[in-house]
Order: structure tokens, then C-alpha cells, then sequence
């Protein structure tokens, strides 16, 4: 049976598409193997939402190509937004590449490959509206595990300023309701305890079903329903179109976390106005209130990017203050970097200096870590449901899980206290980004 290796980078929907992409690859008579040296398909499935991301791949792309050399046919290919966004550029630049296939395209993967295996190269990076993934089931490919993702929506329609993905992951369209609940059943079926729904941006979701519409505050309503499926995170969602209807559906869904993440980016309106994004500060922080008025536990992370086109040192003492008021658990931090094809690559100057953005970089990422420390301490004699995702990574002896608040939480492994076990826990001391649990009453003890 001919053996596929596949490295992934990027967000989870490339995890997911990871799956999705090795479950058709089974289906196919492909047998996944961890070890590049012996696969006959090298996979790497990319991002491209920063350069540094990029420059990545492209060292990693070279370095695999060396397993073409070993006298067997072994095929190399890039996909996912890597591909889609560099197309043709990426035969050229590295034309040891033998596959460039576009997300929407996976569904002719198999093929394609074995096209590659004859000989051939291919490239297929055409966005198709119309492709829904419908039916391209991932879970099989694990056959079982904690956590399943169900991609709700594809492609974005914001074309903020400064973003590639819709260029990479084409306009917004919505998998059907019906398909989704059947995903869901399915993961539940094969012992799945969560399932994160995934989306670009995750709250616009909408679907036609018998000429009335479903809106993503329905869509978590019925996905609660299914049975074995304990807790259901989303990820990720804008700012904007966060309806009322969606926060009241998440206070009063048990099963939905309590927990999201909402992009800011940077809290300076004239900021947030070149980055077309939409909204003002003031309207994010109302927002915030509003979810925390509604769910006093909810954790709330973010993005910041910083050194954005223009961004003065005024500007960012507004994402600093933000930050320090509106205290999140946590944040994935970034500075600008120039996106082909993006508005900001075709208008605005990158004219903020590297060692500043380096510098801003820096001093976001040091208060977002003070506040995190503060916030996880204060969490420390609390009461907290963990669900128990994998051994640490430190060692087999202790398990890593998440509060429903998303917060990382360490516990000693131990009889009922297993990968998958959904568990009450006190928690005895935090470090900077990590909780330390004791178990309260173990899956399965009196
Ligand atoms: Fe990267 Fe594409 Fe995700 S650009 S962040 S892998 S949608």
C-alpha cells in the first residue's frame, strides 16, 4: 500500500483539512505514515498568512526534496494557501515541487497524485464558489479521538486590508446544516467528546434550508442535541455580526465553552480604518462587555498586529491601553508583514520600520504575558470542568486539558483520569500560560 506523509502549518482549519485531506487519501488505498524517509507522498499543507510562514515552507520544502533522490518515485507536494496564493511562482521558485493544490481543489487530490506518481506535475489552484467539501469526511482519519473539527464555513468575504485568505480560501459559503449535524453525529459515533466549529468568520455563518434561514446561533442550538458530544468550541469569529442571539444562545447552551476568541487587531480607529475592518473600538468594547455581562467566566483571547501601515507611536499606545483594559486571557501577537494581492500590498506603504515593529512586538507580547500570569493566578482554589485532550508534553505521567474557558490545565494521569475523560478539578497553583489541576472526582469514582 503506497504511504503518504502530510506536514501541516497554519490555522485549524489546515488541521482540519489535514484530516480531511489523509481520510480521502485512505479512502484511496493511501496508509499515512509519520516517517518522510519512507513515504511515497509528501504532502505539506501551508499557510500564508505572514511571510515568515512562508520562508518556513520553503526551507521545509527543500529539505524533504531530498527524498526524491533516493532512486523510488516519491511525489512532493504544497497545498493549502501557500499554493493558492503563490500558484505558478512556486513551480518556478522550487521546481523540485510536483503537486500545487489549492484548497478547493482536494477533492481531485487523489487523482492528481496519481498523476504525479506517473511522472507528471500538476497544478490546481482554480477557487470554486461552489465547492462546499461536502461528504470529504475527516474524522475517519483518526478513527476516534477527543476533539473534532467540522468546517462550518469556507472562505471570507472581508477583504480586510491587510489579509490574504480570501485570495487563498475564496468568497464565504456555508456547509448545509444537515451536513453538519451529520459530521457531528459522526464524530460523537466515533467517540469524539468535542467539536470545534470552524469558520473564517464563524458567527456570519448562514444557510438557506427550506427557504428560511439558519444563523449561527440556530446552528449551536441544534448542534447541542447530538449525544456523546460533551463541549462545543467555534473559532473563530469578527467582531462584527456577533448577534445578541448568539451570546444568549452560548450563556444558556451548557455544552457550548465559554470561551472566544475575538480578533481586535489594534484598538486605534484610524488604524482600524486603513485595515478596513469594519468597526471602531468603542463598538469592540462593547462587545466584550456584553459577553461578559452575559457569561461573568467567559475567557476572551485576541490578535494584535502590530506596525501596521502608518501606525504611529500614538496609535499603538491605543493597543497598548486596550489591552490593559480590557485584560484578555491571552493573544496571538504579530507584527505587518506585506501581503501580495492584499489592498495594503496594492495601496499603502509598509513604511513601518522593522526594529519598531520588533519593538512593538515585544512590549505587547510582555503585557499580554503579565496579564495572562494575573489572570491564571487568580484561578488558582478554583472548581473547573477539564476535559483531558493528551499526555503532556512534558511527560506520559501527566495529562493536559482545557477548562471550558479554554485555560490549559496540567493533572497527574491516574485511574480514571484518562485522554478523553471530562473531569473536575481544583486548581492548586498556575504558572505564566499553564494551570495545575488536582483531580476532584476522577471519571468512573464514587
Ligand atoms: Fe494561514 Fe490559510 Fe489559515 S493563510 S491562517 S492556513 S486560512
Amino acid at each position: 500500500m503506497p504511504t503518504v506523509y502530510v506536514e501541516t502549518y497554519g490555522c485549524q482549519m489546515n488541521v482540519a483539512d489535514t484530516d480531511m485531506v489523509v481520510g480521502l487519501l485512505e479512502r484511496a488505498g493511501y496508509a499515512r505514515t509519520t516517517d518522510p524517509s519512507s513515504a511515497d507522498v509528501i504532502l505539506i499543507n501551508t499557510c500564508a498568512v505572514r511571510e515568515r510562514a512562508v520562508e518556513r515552507v520553503r526551507g521545509r520544502a527543500s529539505t524533504l526534496a531530498r527524498y526524491k533522490s533516493t532512486g523510488r518515485r516519491v511525489v512532493l507536494g504544497i497545498t493549502g494557501c501557500m499554493a493558492e496564493h503563490l500558484r505558478g511562482d512556486l513551480r518556478e521558485q522550487a521546481p523540485y515541487v510536483d503537486l500545487v493544490v489549492g484548497p478547493d481543489s482536494y477533492r481531485r487530490l487523489p487523482e492528481h497524485i496519481e498523476q504525479a506518481r506517473a511522472g507528471g506535475s500538476v497544478q490546481d489552484t482554480a477557487l470554486d464558489a461552489h465547492e462546499t467539501y461536502e461528504g470529504l469526511d475527516a474524522w475517519r482519519a483518526g478513527g476516534g479521538g477527543v476533539t473534532g473539527h467540522v468546517a462550518i464555513q469556507r472562505g471570507c468575504d472581508r477583504f480586510c486590508a491587510f489579509c490574504v485568505v480570501p485570495f487563498t480560501r475564496g468568497r464565504e459559503r456555508a456547509t448545509a446544516p444537515e451536513e453538519i449535524l451529520r459530521q457531528v453525529r459522526g464524530m460523537a459515533a466515533s467517540g469524539f467528546r468535542e467539536v470545534q466549529l470552524l469558520g473564517q468568520t464563524v458567527n456570519a455563518y448562514s444557510a438557506v434550508e427550506s427557504e428560511r434561514e439558519v444563523g449561527f446561533a440556530e446552528l449551536l442550538r441544534r448542534v447541542s442535541t447530538v449525544e456523546g458530544i460533551e463541549r462545543i468550541r467555534f473559532v473563530s469569529p469578527y467582531p462584527l455580526g456577533f448577534t445578541a442571539e448568539v451570546i444568549a444562545a452560548m450563556a444558556e447552551l451548557p455544552k457550548v465553552c465559554k470561551h472566544v476568541h475575538l480578533p481586535l487587531q489594534s484598538a486605534s480607529d484610524s488604524v482600524l480604518a486603513r485595515m478596513k475592518r469594519g468597526y471602531a473600538f468603542a463598538e469592540y468594547r462593547q462587545l466584550v462587555h456584553h459577553l461578559r455581562a452575559a457569561m461573568p467566566d467567559i475567557g476572551i483571547t485576541t490578535d494584535f498586529l502590530v506596525g501596521f501601515s502608518g501606525e504611529s507611536d500614538a496609535e499603538f499606545s491605543e493597543t497598548l491601553a486596550a489591552l490593559a483594559e480590557l485584560r484578555f486571557d491571552n493573544a496571538f501577537m504579530f507584527a505587518y508583514s506585506e501581503r501580495k494581492g492584499t489592498l495594503a500590498a496594492r495601496t499603502l506603504p509598509d513604511d513601518v520600520p522593522a526594529g519598531v515593529k520588533q519593538q512593538r512586538l515585544a512590549r505587547v507580547i510582555e503585557d499580554q504575558r503579565r496579564i495572562t500570569a494575573e489572570i491564571y493566578a487568580q484561578q488558582v482554589g478554583s472548581r473547573q470542568r477539564v476535559l483531558l485532550e493528551s499526555p503532556s508534553r512534558r511527560s506520559l505521567a501527566e495529562l493536559l486539558g482545557r477548562t471550558d474557558a479554554f485555560r490549559p490545565v496540567i493533572v497527574s494521569a491516574g485511574p480514571g483520569v484518562t485522554v478523553g475523560g471530562l473531569i473536575e478539578v481544583i486548581i492548586d497553583r498556575s504558572g505564566p500560560g499553564t494551570l495545575y489541576g488536582r483531580p476532584l472526582h476522577p471519571a468512573g469514582a464514587p
